[in-house]
């Protein structure tokens, strides 16, 4: 990646670590380099307390983002992400089952409750929380948590569900370690939320554990506070440069517009955020990725039925011709497989079913509802996973339904399941 000298002559941290003179170093870090990788001196500023190039940087950044106030993360959004939950002061807070562990673990952490809602999923991909959703899960909750764009790059009705939080009177807090790309424009966490975490490191040109959280008016003075528990006392000053620089470097509309053409042309799943494609290849999914890493392309990841493309302002348009080129053979030679979830049998006709003995049919999905008689009512469901217990109750049962009853080689009777072929 070329800097561009132009954002450089911008940036604080840069010009300061630029300008300082090569010394004898009998400070930490423990390399003795005596320049760059430097830590609190005189002319350097102090993070935990920032009075001069730091308070500075984070001043400017705070503009770039549109935030009151803003502090720099050299612990990745992680420490974003804990800052703001313990500065929300909510003893509750509504969160979507695919948030990050980072979530988990501070409000575990914390001691902090929460009503975890569970995402509808599409073809493998989770799907985000609709307004509605959230509106009647707000019983007694303190503080709505939205990670948004979120892996997949769905975005969520954020201003819909600002305007639950308001009338409610509760923040609106956004995990946006995805959502860095979308800085200065209508979708950025900044128009919506109360505190919100922009990880850059995954979305700017900076170094891998470069992050922002930032607050408005209402929660500056608790956000400082959060970060000053949660913050290391020993930041690296090229990633906090590498921070300014990122957060002030400038749009490339030129590829935004080509990611956005890339994807429609290649066929892409659906999504708002053009930093991220991403194409479903089922069963083949893990095989897919071998074969594109092979071919030198590595993308962000793949969950086992999706591979997700990462792009960003630094994306060359030549890289772009190659991905092309590469993913039209990986998906000639790897065809999207349809891989058998309960998600994916829904209202999908032609599946081919079979019948196969109830014992040992445990994790299998369903194709006919079978139960106990009476009640009469499906203990598993078409279209459910069959489970341990299920088995157990329906092998136990005297009366049920669903079921076939089959003799086998020895003569015994054997209850069989109708259930989707894999
Ligand atoms: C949604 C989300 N939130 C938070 C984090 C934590 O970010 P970091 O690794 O920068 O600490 C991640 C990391 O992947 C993430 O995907």
């Amino acid at each position: 990646m070329k800097l561009d000298q132009k954002t450089l002559k911008e940036c604080r941290i840069y010009k300061m670590l630029e300008k300082s003179k090569q010394h004898i170093s009998f400070h930490t870090p423990g390399h003795k380099v005596g320049k760059w990788d430097i830590t609190e001196l005189s002319f350097s500023d102090n993070l935990s307390a920032p009075t001069g190039v730091l308070a500075e940087a984070e001043r400017d950044i705070a503009e770039e983002l549109g935030a009151a106030r803003s502090f720099i993360s050299t612990d990745g959004s992680t420490m974003g992400v804990f800052a703001m939950i313990y500065a929300s002061g909510a003893c509750k807070l509504l969160i979507p089952k695919n948030s990050h562990k980072s979530v988990y673990n501070a409000c575990y952490i914390m001691g902090k409750r929460t009503v975890v809602v569970n995402n509808d999923v599409l073809d493998g991909i989770p799907q985000p929380l609709s307004p509605d959703r959230i509106s009647s899960h707000l019983e007694g909750v303190e503080a709505v948590l939205i990670t948004y764009p979120d892996y997949y790059g769905n975005l969520s009705d954020l201003w819909a569900i600002k305007k639950l939080c308001e009338k409610k009177g509760i923040p609106l807090l956004v995990d946006g370690a995805h959502g860095s790309a979308f800085k200065g424009s209508e979708l950025h966490a900044s128009r919506f939320a109360d505190m919100w975490v922009d990880g850059v490191h995954k979305g700017l040109p900076c170094l891998t554990q470069g992050a922002v959280v930032s607050a408005n008016e209402k929660y500056a003075e608790a956000l400082a506070e959060g970060v000053d528990i949660f913050r290391t006392t020993s930041p690296n000053y090229l990633l906090m440069a590498s921070v300014e620089y990122a957060v002030k470097s400038r749009a490339n509309e030129k590829i935004e517009r080509a990611i956005i053409k890339f994807k429609e042309k290649t066929g892409a799943y659906q999504n708002g955020d053009w930093t991220k494609a991403v194409y479903s290849f089922g069963k083949n999914a893990f095989a897919a990725q071998k074969y594109l890493e092979k071919k030198g392309i590595y993308p962000e990841f793949c969950d086992g039925d999706n591979i997700m493309f990462y792009f960003s302002r630094e994306t060359k348009k030549s890289e772009l011709k190659k991905l092309k080129r590469v993913l039209y053979r990986a998906k000639k030679k790897f065809p999207p497989s349809l891989r058998l979830t309960p998600e994916n049998v829904q209202g999908r006709k032609g599946l081919e079913i079979e019948e196969v003995p109830l014992e040992g049919s445990e994790g299998r999905i369903c194709a006919v509802a079978c139960g106990l008689f009476p009640p009469c009512t499906p203990l598993v469901a078409s279209g459910e996973r069959v489970t341990a217990d299920s088995v157990e109750k329906l092998m136990q049962a005297e009366n049920f339904f669903g079921l076939t009853v089959r003799t086998d080689e020895d003569g015994e009777s054997v209850r069989c399941i109708q259930v989707f072929k894999d």
